[in-house]
């Protein structure tokens, strides 16, 4: 088939982006997808392995800091769309070692700018940079209200700063050189081929391996979660429909304190290990918490709901099933993800919490 467009989409191998250039390269087979990926600890080509044969799929590994490299990229397919979702992505590595976070998040966001003007700067017509940022540059909440698309910006962790720096360069670009640019900033994601750093993987392996299921200060923090083909489905309109210039909130309008998730996901492990009730419940351990812990957020999506029609999966407990019966079915994914570096980081952090 003749290709009508070539797309890049960055950190293809991670947890969002597989399900991102999945859904592409096999709804779209006129477009190129070259899915651009350094393969840190969280990339993996394990997450593609149905679709790696595909005609109109190619992986280039490279990292998004080295200028030349991304320079090179966009010389070879002179692309016409860019989907940004290579990042840094995890709070508590970016309270370790932050250095990393501005070197990928920021800097290889800068080089991509960088590259993607220079590739279209005499024909931005049909042309799109759209950055996949989150909620949480937006900063923590109290009790009431929810994050607009006008909320101030007041990022409070290495990550979520580094995220926030990115954005104010994208939109920066938009406003200076007239690069047609998106941002889209979206809640908490679950779902199949998460790294078990994060806390919904990593407490259904802890649960299946009868090891204590961490929980930070006293579990009251609040997050809003959204199954991740629903943002995948989210991310696919708005490269499509969005408008340059703009930005677009994604959520789930589904908050759950950290606490009462972990106990339903307990109840779920126990029915699907046949496993007497309340007997998951036991592994729960309250540990200390994370420097700087946001206490919640919660996204109002209505500008999206209302210009594309998008809405998240109503039901979260059918998702969490789903979710669960992917990692209780997939052991060999997870066994090979928690490398011997994992396992290190894993002591590192919660030997001593
Ligand atoms: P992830 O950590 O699972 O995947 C990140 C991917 O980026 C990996 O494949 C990794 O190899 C790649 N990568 C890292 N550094 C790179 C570099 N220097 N050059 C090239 N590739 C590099 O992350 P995720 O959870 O899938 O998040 C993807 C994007 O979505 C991120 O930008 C993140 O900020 C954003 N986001 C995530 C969530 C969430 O809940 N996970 C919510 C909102 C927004
Ligand atoms: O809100 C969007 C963000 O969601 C994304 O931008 C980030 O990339 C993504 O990692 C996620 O950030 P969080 O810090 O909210 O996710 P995490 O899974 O690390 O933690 C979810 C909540 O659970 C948070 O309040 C911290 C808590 N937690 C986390 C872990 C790993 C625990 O209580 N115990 C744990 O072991």
């Amino acid at each position: 088939m003749e290709t009508t467009r070539s797309v890049l989409i960055t950190g293809g191998a991670g947890f969002i982006g597989s399900h991102v250039v999945r859904r592409f390269v096999n709804k779209y087979p006129s477009y190129l997808i070259v899915n651009a990926d350094k393969l840190t600890y969280a990339g993996n080509l394990e997450n593609l392995t149905d679709i790696e044969k595909k005609d109109n799929y190619i992986f280039e590994k490279i990292d998004i800091a080295d200028k030349n490299s991304v320079t090179a990229l966009f010389r070879k397919y002179s692309f016409h769309g860019v989907i940004h979702l290579a990042a840094e992505s995890h709070v508590d590595r970016s309270i370790t070692s932050p250095d990393e976070f501005v070197i990928t998040n920021i800097v290889g966001t800068v080089n991509l700018l960088n590259a993607a003007l220079n590739c279209w700067k005499n024909n931005f017509d049909n042309k799109i940079f759209y950055h996949i940022s989150t909620d949480e540059v937006y900063g923590t909440l109290g009790k009431e209200g929810k994050f607009t698309e006008e909320t101030g910006y007041d990022p409070r962790s290495p990550y979520s700063a580094s995220k926030a720096s990115s954005d104010h360069m994208v939109r920066a670009y938009f406003h200076t050189y007239g690069l047609p640019a998106l941002i889209s900033n979206c809640s908490n994601n679950y779902g199949p081929n998460q790294f078990p750093e994060k806390l919904i993987p990593l407490a259904i392996n802890n649960i299946k391996n009868n090891k204590p299921v961490p929980v930070y200060g006293k579990g009251e923090n609040i997050r809003d979660w959204l199954y991740v083909e629903d943002h995948s489905a989210a991310i696919d309109i708005l490269f499509h429909k969005g408008k340059a210039g703009e930005t677009y909130n994604i959520g789930g309008n589904n908050e759950w304190k950290n606490i009462d998730l972990i106990r339903m996901l307990c109840r779920i492990m126990d029915r699907k290990l046949v496993r007497s009730e309340g007997t998951s419940e036991k592994l729960i351990t309250f540990v200390k918490d994370r420097p700087g812990h946001d206490l919640r957020y919660a996204i109002d999506s209505t500008k999206l709901c209302r210009e594309t029609g998008w809405s998240p999966l109503p039901d979260f407990e059918a998702g969490l099933e789903k979710t669960v019966e992917w990692y209780l079915n997939n052991t060999g994914w997870m066994e090979n993800v928690i490398s011997g570096d994992y396992e290190k980081y894993y002591e590192l952090m919660y030997s001593g919490r």
